[in-house]
């Protein structure tokens, strides 16, 4: 998988991928991040890539022929016509569901704006896809790009040591996580579930169905409604609703 960034700010998407998974990641082939600074696309002797908005109004845009050229740079050294994402609130917001579309692609180009956004003519002639990586305004797109980044590459394979932990985390079946234990068996008092101890695989199994169906519904009941179940955990379910209920 081979992200590229068109960003004012290449330093800072590079050292955030560059830690932890993601870096471990690049290290080994398994993904590429460039990042492409559009200010190298500007051709006036100042390297400007803004200007006033036509019509009045607070703040600077992002030009147009600069972003054109740097997107054209990157596109001419991929055999097809990549999907650039656009990094806006206005877009879709971003999702598990999304990511693993997104993860399907080989090649990822990711545009970052700046100011007050981008001229709308640039985008229009360059971008596939909008998205928001929620209801709240940041100053530039660099962040969201490596939210989406980061939660992408951990779906490529062999990302993530554990090659089944993408499907079990948060999300998996629409479900939260149920809750995880290490070391010391007792905590200042508070000991480690029993049935972990165990060593039965198929009840440690069940309890933990169990506390994601309970967590889901604590947390996030929205995401309930699109669980696939077993009709035993759907009993379940709604034994803890009955539970829950006010008996008014
Ligand atoms: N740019 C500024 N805010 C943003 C957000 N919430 N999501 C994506 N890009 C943004």
């Amino acid at each position: 998988m081979n992200f590229h960034i068109m960003t004012l700010f290449p330093e800072m998407v590079m050292n955030g991928l560059s830690t932890s998974i993601t870096g471990r990641a690049m290290e080994r082939g398994l993904i590429t991040v460039e990042a492409v600074n559009i200010r190298d696309y500007a051709e006036n002797k100042h390297n400007t890539v803004d200007d006033y908005p036509y019509g009045g109004g607070a703040g600077m845009v992002m030009q147009a022929p600069p972003v054109w050229r740097c997107y054209q740079a990157v596109a001419s050294r991929l055999e097809k016509r990549p999907r650039v994402i656009y990094m806006t609130p206005q877009g879709k917001v971003f999702s598990q569901k999304i990511a693993q579309e997104l993860a399907q692609e080989e090649e990822l180009v990711f545009l970052c704006g700046h100011y007050e956004g981008i001229d709308e003519r640039a985008l229009e002639m360059i971008c596939t896809d909008h998205l928001s990586i929620g209801d709240y305004v940041l100053t530039g797109g660099e962040l969201p790009a490596m939210v989406m980044i980061d939660c992408i590459s951990r779906l490529v394979p062999g990302v993530l040591n554990n090659e089944t932990s993408a499907d079990v985390e948060s999300f998996h079946d629409n479900l939260l996580e149920y809750p995880q234990y290490t070391r010391p068996e007792e905590f200042m008092g508070k000991k480690v579930p029993e049935v972990l101890l165990s060593g039965h695989h198929k009840n440690i199994e069940e309890w933990r169905r169990k506390q994601s169906i309970r967590r889901t519904l604590e947390r996030r009941p929205d995401l309930l409604a699109d669980a696939s179940l077993t009709d035993k955990e759907k009993k379940y379910l709604e034994e803890l609703l009955a539970i829950s209920e006010p008996l008014c």
